[in-house]
């Protein structure tokens, strides 16, 4: 199967991790494209009619999109691992995958607006609105998710590490761990995981 991917998209890395995890890593090629919100891909269009990245594509031709549902078709893949908890922890790291998507979504927003919009068609408050969503999104995990965020990986604790490594390589000004010690210290620990340091984002 292949995976249409872009190394600065941290949903693309979101799938990757998994696929670490899981140990299915070696059953994918990776074919990297370049993603754009207006230039978009046609190559990957052909498969996705909203030319996401990432699309992961079976070898008989099924597309598979978007990344949650890359991420559960793979766990299935496992033989003998999972990234999705039983049990009570469930919902917890189903609740955390949605506050790290969501996250992702505000900061990659807030990259197209900053560097891709043209200057005079730039919207401030707008702006402002995103950088509001990431800064509510860590603060609410500093003040009530750490615990969540301890113990064996979930596909939670996955999307909040692409989260943060995302805001870290893309809005660096932002400075989120200024304030956050906890939520630094459970990302410094987890950033030592071999799945992170492949796929440490770039572009
Ligand atoms: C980026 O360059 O920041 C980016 C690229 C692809 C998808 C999302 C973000």
């Amino acid at each position: 199967m292949k995976l249409f991917y872009a190394a600065a998209s941290p949903f693309a890395r979101k799938v990757l991790i998994v696929a670490h995890e899981l140990g299915v890593i070696d059953r994918i090629e990776i074919v990297d494209v370049v993603a754009h919100p207006v230039d978009q891909n046609q190559e990957v269009m052909a498969v996705n009619p909203v030319a996401k990245i990432p699309t992961l594509v079976l070898d008989d031709g099924t597309a598979v999109f978007d990344s949650r549902v890359i991420c559960a078709y793979l766990d299935g893949l496992a033989a003998d691992a999972s990234v999705y908890p039983q049990g009570e922890a469930h919902l917890d790291a189903m609740v955390l995958q949605a506050l790290g998507d969501a996250a992702m979504d505000a900061a990659v927003l807030l990259r197209y607006e900053q560097f891709v919009r043209p200057e005079a068609l730039r919207w401030a408050e707008w702006a402002d609105g995103q950088a509001n969503k990431i800064n509510k999104s860590l603060d609410d995990l500093e003040a009530n998710r750490l615990d969540s965020l301890a113990g064996p990986v979930t596909i939670g604790q996955i999307a909040i590490a692409c989260a943060l490594g995302y805001v870290d390589f893309r809005h660096g000004s932002l400075d989120w761990p200024t304030g956050r010690p906890g939520l630094k210290a459970w990302y410094d620990a987890f950033s030592e995981r071999p799945s992170m340091r492949a796929t440490v984002p770039s572009g």
